[in-house]
This record gives structure tokens, C-alpha cells and sequence, in this order.
């Protein structure tokens, strides 16, 4: 498991060349779920439906549907963004311009869509994967790269200096709501808490485990992933009592958050595979924003009603595919049985569109598979089916589902 995660990670932090020789997107408008990798997440001012991905091509703007518009494709390879806490149209972001070269320090001021070199940093060009503004004091600004060193910058970015070292590679950093000098750091082997602005540092967590999110949130609690244990928070960023969410997120870790501001409930995070979730419940419970809006418990009773009438004879009770009374993989005329749709097969190698396409016009290989829409299954059916089969994967294949299986196949 660890191994896996090491793996995953190493991916994050060491932009491998894979990323840079990647042929764009081929589509002009394509949905949240084709991007490949997002590496962070910010909700809109003004628009709460709204969001702003970084990923290794630059930004995109996600409306509540999904589609994505590239609204800086020349950005560069970005591996973080930050709002300025008082300034809404003010961002930072860093990350590489190419296999070799670092971006340093780049800033937006006007929402992200056009973007300026501020600072190469403290010496030479940075690449920073983690960085945060002190909500107290938005002049400084804590980031630590791919090293074992923590940089911060007391004049909103434009100058740098390495104030320390870290414990550990940090994959994540988030500093107090209300005192400047207070920093958290994830890291390889866990949570650790600053009170003097990086200078000392001393554990937050006694799970001592790859720590890949941190987040103090506007209540003053904060927010960590460990991975292979859970999402923790603690009511208080003082007196650290820990609570353990009950979603079991299998070998996937969420690797950055953002939290609504003007609804702290709702939640997006992006899990190491590059996929977005959405949690509505302060992050007990987490959806894939693909096929969200029909993701609710009433479409998946609905789903469920039409699965057990249509498709439960072939599929199997719950999705477990079809089984023969002789041991058979094939039917009488020697094709395939029908596969199973929970987790165990492949059902979840393909996007939300591409199940809902066989279900309406059934298989062109398997004539078993019948096109559902001549048989009074309608669009609504399909994604109310599609809700339910999705209802029946654990968070892994939820995270790996599509094209998203290559990265998920260590
Ligand atoms: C008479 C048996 C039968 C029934 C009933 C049936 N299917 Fe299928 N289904 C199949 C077979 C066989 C395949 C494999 C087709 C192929 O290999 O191309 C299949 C394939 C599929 C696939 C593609 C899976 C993949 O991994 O590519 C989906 C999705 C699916 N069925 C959903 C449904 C749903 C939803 C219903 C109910 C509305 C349903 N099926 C009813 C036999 C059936």
C-alpha cells in the first residue's frame, strides 16, 4: 500500500516528462473529467457554482455541469494556486514552464486568467507544490518545493527567504486563521504543527503515515488526509482532538481541498488519480463530481427500482454479473456473459456517458444487450441507472473510473 501511494506521490511532486509530452486535449470544450491531471482546486468568488482547476496545462473554469473552459492554457505546468484572502482576483500559482524549467512565483490579478512573473524566488527559479497565505496577515506567504525547505515571503510574494527545514517532503501546507506564526505541515510521515513560523516543528498527529492534505478551514478547524487511514479534523487548530471521517477512501488519497465559503459544508477535493469529489457533508461523505447531479439517494432508489426489473436477470442481484448454471464465461452462442457492474469487473473503466450510450443503444458486439431507449428507458432512466451502479463502487474504482484507470493500475 505504501509503496503504491510513494509512487503516486512521487508522480505529484517530480513533474515526470510523461506530463509535458501528453498531447492536449482533444477536445475544445471538454468536461471536468477528461482533464487529466488537476493538482488544485479553488471555488470562485462570486459564483460558488463555479471553480478554477490548476493542472499541468494551465486553468481551467469549471461551471456546475462539468465543462471546462481553458481560461489560461499557457499558465504553464501549474502545481498549486492560492487566493489572496482579501484581494478575490488576486492568485498565486507556480509550478514549470517545461521538463527543466521552473516557473517561480507567478501571479494572476484578475481572477486567473492572465498571469505574470512576480518572483524566481529565493535563489534559483522556484517550482512550489505547496503554498499558503496567512489568513491573518495575507503579506506572508509560507511554500515549501519539492526539498526539504520552507520559504516564505513577507511582501506578498515578490521576495523570498528559506526560513527553515521541514521534517520531512511536504505535500501540503496551511497556516493559522488567526496567528501567522502558527503553519502546519503534511508530510511523508505525517502532520506536524509550527508555532514559531517554521522554525521548530513538533507532530500534530499520532498517526505517523504520508499526510497529503492540511487545512485550517475559516471555523478555525483543521482539516488533514492521511493516507491509508482517513480524512481527520479537529475542532480546534489549538487543542488538536481528532476525529476520524467515516468514508472509506481504499489506496486513494485526496491531495487538495477547497472548502465553499459562503457554504462550509460543501466541499471539492482532488483525489491523487487527478479526479474531483464533492462532499456536502463537511467531508464524512464524498461523491465524483462526474455524474454528481444525479448522484442523489432518491435518483439511486429510482436506479435501483429499474435495475432490479431490467437488468438484475442478466447482471445479477447487486451487480454481480451474470453466472451460469454449467461454469460457462459464454452463452449458447459462444459470446461473453453479461459482465458484472460492481467494482469487480469493468463497468467502471468507462465515463458516465459512455455507460449511459450501451445502456440506450445497447452493445453492437452482444445483441443481449438490448438498446434500452426502444424498450421505454429514457435519458433520465439511464443516469438514474448509472447513479445506482456507481452507488455499488467503493471510492477506488470511483476515483479510477475512465481513462483515470491507467493511473490506478500499480
Ligand atoms: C438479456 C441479458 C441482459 C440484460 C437484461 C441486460 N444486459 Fe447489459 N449486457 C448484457 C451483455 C451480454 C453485455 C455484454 C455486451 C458486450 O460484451 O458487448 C452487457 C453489457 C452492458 C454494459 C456494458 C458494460 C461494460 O463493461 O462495457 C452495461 C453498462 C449494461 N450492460 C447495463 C445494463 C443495464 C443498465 C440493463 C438494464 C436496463 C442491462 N444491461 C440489461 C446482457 C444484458
Amino acid at each position: 500500500m505504501m509503496t503504491k501511494l510513494y509512487e503516486t506521490c512521487a508522480t505529484v511532486l517530480v513533474v515526470a516528462s510523461v506530463l509535458f509530452s501528453t498531447a492536449a486535449l482533444a477536445e475544445k470544450n471538454p468536461k471536468l473529467h477528461q482533464i487529466r491531471k488537476v493538482n488544485a482546486v479553488l471555488f470562485e468568488p462570486g459564483d460558488f457554482g463555479k471553480f478554477l482547476v490548476a493542472t499541468y496545462s494551465g486553468i481551467y473554469s469549471i461551471s456546475g455541469d462539468g465543462s471546462a473552459q481553458h481560461i489560461a492554457p499557457k499558465a504553464g505546468g501549474l502545481t498549486e494556486l492560492i487566493r489572496h484572502p482579501e484581494q478575490p482576483n488576486t492568485l498565486l500559482s507556480s509550478g514549470y514552464r517545461s521538463k527543466t524549467e521552473k516557473l517561480g512565483v507567478m501571479r494572476s490579478q484578475d481572477g486567473g486568467k492572465t498571469w505574470q512573473l512576480l518572483s524566481k524566488g529565493a535563489n534559483n527559479p522556484v517550482a512550489f507544490h505547496a503554498m499558503a497565505y496567512s489568513p491573518s496577515k495575507p503579506s506572508l506567504i509560507y511554500a515549501t518545493g519539492v526539498g526539504k525547505e520552507l520559504h516564505a515571503s513577507w511582501d506578498g510574494g515578490l521576495n523570498w527567504e528559506i526560513v527553515g527545514k521541514t521534517p520531512e517532503q511536504v505535500f501540503d501546507i496551511t497556516v493559522s486563521r488567526t496567528d501567522p506564526n502558527q503553519v502546519f505541515l503534511a508530510t511523508r510521515v505525517g502532520l506536524f504543527k509550527s508555532a514559531n513560523g517554521g522554525k521548530t516543528w513538533s507532530s500534530a498527529h499520532p498517526v505517523k503515515r504520508t499526510t497529503t492534505m492540511v487545512n485550517v478551514t475559516a471555523g478555525g478547524s483543521v482539516l488533514a488526509f492521511i493516507y491509508g487511514y482517513g480524512l481527520v479534523t479537529s475542532g480546534s487548530e489549538d487543542t488538536l482532538s481528532w476525529k476520524k471521517s467515516p468514508t472509506n477512501f481504499v489506496d486513494r488519497a485526496i491531495m487538495n481541498i477547497a472548502i465553499n465559503p459562503t457554504k462550509p459544508s460543501q466541499m471539492l477535493g482532488v483525489i491523487d488519480t487527478g479526479a474531483v469529489f464533492v462532499s456536502e457533508d463537511h467531508g464524512k461523505s464524498w461523491k465524483s463530481f462526474e455524474g454528481q447531479d444525479y448522484a442523489t439517494s432518491e435518483r439511486v432508489t429510482a436506479g435501483r427500482n429499474l435495475y432490479e426489473e431490467n437488468c438484475a436477470a442478466c447482471h445479477g442481484e447487486k451487480g454481480v454479473g451474470e453466472i451460469s448454471e454449467n461454469g460457462s464465461k459464454v452463452d449458447e452462442n459462444g459470446l461473453p456473459l453479461a459482465p458484472a457492474m460492481n467494482d469487480s469487473a469493468h463497468a467502471w473503466h468507462h465515463h458516465d456517458e459512455q455507460l449511459i450510450g450501451t445502456i440506450l443503444n445497447g452493445s453492437p458486439r452482444n445483441e443481449r444487450m438490448l438498446p434500452w431507449k426502444e424498450h421505454g428507458v429514457t435519458r433520465k432512466d439511464a443516469e438514474s441507472l448509472v447513479a445506482y451502479i456507481k452507488s455499488l463502487w467503493n471510492f477506488r474504482s470511483l476515483a479510477c473510473q475512465g481513462s483515470r484507470d491507467m493511473s490506478c493500475m500499480h
